[in-house]
């Protein structure tokens, strides 16, 4: 049972409970007229305290699609954040208002905090570099509906994988399946943090392996996933702008891949993929980025426990 759980990373739902929301997103995916008042009545906070496109508008955009409404801040400027409020105390005065919360923010462990301030449902919408479990949900979606498993994948991470907190939550989630290896391609600065390597990686025996050149390995993928440089996440401006550019994927390089193979990205990018490489059918980040709405309007009902109600109405 998911109702009134919070997710917090990926590890919080066995695979059982992840098979149920997939389920259902590829039921509201097939008919999502028949979902359009599941949450009527209900409401969703967003707390976002770092910008965000995808991620808030898909959750304003689910909600709002399941027959519910939001309301929430996309600055906290603008909230008594500004005077001083605590994270725990404007979980609990939001969890007055609302049925369930979003909640992103540049501290690690913040969602956390609010969930033990709020009886409700707390989703960590992205903490600092740490985790981005429902980035992780849209990354499992794709994968499934493109490459129709989980098992027995070759999967490229490249970029900055230090402070990408999707390559995190992603890594982690995907170490729980059969025959899963991981490729990490990275400049040294940016190498996965020793605690992925050692408590997920090693720990698992999951086979990896550490390169730095995306030419050399892109034609043994089954996934290529790119990600951002994390300018925020950097102390100096000067090491940004020397590793912005390490990877650029483009035409050239996709031809080195095999026909098969999905190019997936969080969003947003920079240079990291060129323009050029959106029309190859391989490219499905934009893809990605719908299923994003349609991930989180499963979980959404599961947590609120309004599933069982809609399937009823859907078979009724
Ligand atoms: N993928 C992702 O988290 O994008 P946003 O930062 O735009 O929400």
């Amino acid at each position: 049972m998911l109702k009134g759980r919070s997710l917090l990373e990926p590890g919080d739902f066995s695979q059982e409970e992840l098979k149920e929301i997939f389920q259902l997103a590829g039921q509201i995916i097939d008919n999502p007229a028949a979902y359009a008042h599941a949450c009527d009545g209900k409401l969703l906070a967003t707390l976002f305290y770092e910008p965000s496109t995808r991620t808030r508008f898909s959750f304003e955009a689910a909600m709002l699609r399941l027959g519910g409404q939001v309301i929430g801040f996309s600055e906290s400027g603008s909230s008594s954040v500004a005077k001083g409020e605590s994270i725990a105390d404007t979980v609990r005065t939001i969890a007055c208002y609302a049925d369930i919360a979003a909640m992103r923010h540049p501290k690690e462990g913040a969602p956390r905090i609010g969930s033990f301030a709020a009886d409700i449902p707390v989703i960590n919408a992205g903490d600092g570099g740490h985790q981005h479990p429902t980035q992780t949900l849209t990354d499992l979606l794709t994968i499934l509906r493109t490459k129709g498993r989980f098992d027995n994948l070759t999967v490229g991470f490249c970029g900055d994988l230090k402070f990408g907190r999707t390559v995190h939550s992603l890594l982690k989630a995907m170490s729980a399946y059969k025959n899963v290896r991981f490729i990490l391609i990275s400049p040294e600065e940016l190498v996965i943090p020793d605690y992925i390597r050692k408590e997920i990686l090693m720990k698992n025996k999951i086979e990896f392996h550490e390169v730095r050149r995306l030419e050399e390995v892109i034609d043994g993928l089954d996934i290529l996933y790119m990600t951002r440089v994390q300018k925020e996440r950097f102390f100096n401006e000067e090491d940004y702008v020397r590793l912005k550019d390490s990877y650029i994927l483009d035409e050239e390089k996709m031809a080195l891949a095999k026909d098969d193979m999905i190019v997936l990205h969080p969003l947003p990018r920079v240079n990291e993929i060129a323009p050029e490489v959106d029309k190859d059918p391989r490219a499905m980040y934009f893809h990605q980025a719908k299923f994003g709405m349609f991930v989180r309007m499963a979980l959404i009902m599961k947590l609120l426990g309004v599933d069982q109600a809609a399937k009823e109405r859907v078979v009724g």
